[in-house]
């Protein structure tokens, strides 16, 4: 009697076991990098693989509740011919976004290297017209989606590679450094809510074109340009020092701007910035190299959580997130594991990392 009881007994715990294991919260091992996080994490998309690749759709889904378009929603997109507007990506972005729940990001009005060859030919003939086509395009798109789009990267790089000089782009020569002013001005009046962002690589790097995009934010807040975000977009590799990212990222969050880290990945061999192919300094990746690479990715997001505070963390957008998908290999003519997941779609120990960063 006393042995049927002792059974029942075991065989009781072993049922609440079972049952409270299957109901039960998942274990922080299984959440995804958006559940972890007190602040919005995304990811760079292409919409026709989001919408053919179902296995890249759940690692979005599982992780991210932010996407930006790595080039549909680009100017040369948008608009690829004279008085021509191409809409349907971005409509598809928006329609994924929203059945998601997922913030959508716009990248990016103004970009000298998204500006379409006819928009070059028609101002060279025309300065003013290329100011009033700033207008109506920006005013066009922005009003377009309203609501729906959160936030934009008004303008991307508008300064030089290296140093604290404005580049010298299509926009800046017909336009003057207003084009940059008047581009805020223009998203603001189409959309007033809409977050609006200056977006540029390498100032967690190259102090000189921080200190220099530092005083074009001061002019353009002290003329009351309506500017509410500074985008760093974080193309990193692997040696550069985590403590002078860290004073770059302290002196981004003084401005009292939301901070996003817009496009972070990770390289071991060395970007050229002038384009034209990398230099490759790894051949292959080692399982070392891949554990600091976790590091290097653990610190950047505790990086974020202790420099920017709470009210200006925007959130960090990974510019995509797959090994096998990585701009970087065919843009620098490299062979790189810069992201978070593997080839394989696997998710590396930087995906790890990253998400210890984020909760630790
Ligand atoms: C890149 C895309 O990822 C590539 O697919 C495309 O060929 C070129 O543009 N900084 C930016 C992004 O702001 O728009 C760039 O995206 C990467 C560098």
């Amino acid at each position: 009697m006393q042995k049927a009881a002792q059974t029942y007994s075991t065989l009781l715990i072993l049922c609440l076991t079972l049952i409270t294991g299957c109901v039960s919260e998942p274990s922080s091992d299984d959440k995804g990098l958006k559940e972890v996080s007190s602040f919005p994490i995304g990811g760079a998309v292409e919409i026709r693989q989001v919408l053919q690749d179902s296995s890249l759709r759940s690692i979005i889904l599982n992780n991210f509740n932010s996407i930006t378009a790595t080039s549909d929603m680009k100017m040369y997109a948008i608009a690829p011919r004279d008085s021509v507007y191409n809409w349907d990506k971005a409509d598809s972005l928006v329609d994924f976004s929203q059945r998601n729940d997922l913030r959508l990001f716009g990248h990016t009005l103004v970009w000298h290297s998204g500006t379409p060859r006819w928009v070059f030919q028609k101002a060279s003939e025309d300065s003013v017209w290329l100011g009033n086509f700033l207008k109506t395009y920006i005013q066009e798109y922005v009003g377009r989606y309203k609501g729906k789009v959160a936030a934009w990267d008004v303008v991307n790089e508008g300064f030089d590679t290296q140093g604290g000089e404005y580049r010298e782009t299509l926009w800046y020569n017909k336009l003057g450094k207003e084009y940059i002013a008047n581009a805020f001005r223009y998203a603001h009046e189409a959309d007033p809510e809409a977050d609006l962002f200056y977006n540029d690589f390498n100032l967690e790097r190259d102090t000189a074109k921080l200190n220099g995009v530092l005083k074009m934010i001061e002019e353009l807040k002290a003329d009351n340009v309506p500017i509410t975000g500074l985008g760093v977009q974080m193309h990193l590799r692997m040696d550069i020092p985590d403590s002078l990212i860290r004073e770059s990222v302290r002196k981004m969050a003084a401005t009292g701007l939301k901070i996003h880290f817009s496009e972070l990945d990770i390289i071991f061999n060395r970007h050229d910035d002038t384009r034209g192919g990398g230099e490759q300094l790894y051949s292959r990746v080692t399982p070392e190299m891949l554990e600091e690479q976790a590091q290097k990715y653990e610190t950047v997001a505790q990086i974020y959580r202790e420099e920017v505070p709470e009210a200006q963390q925007f959130g960090i957008t990974f510019w995509d997130f797959t090994d096998r998908d990585t701009w970087i290999n065919p843009f620098f003519d490299l062979k790189d594991w810069p992201t978070i997941y593997d080839s394989e779609l696997q998710p590396k120990p930087a995906y790890y990392g990253f998400r210890k960063g984020l909760s630790e």
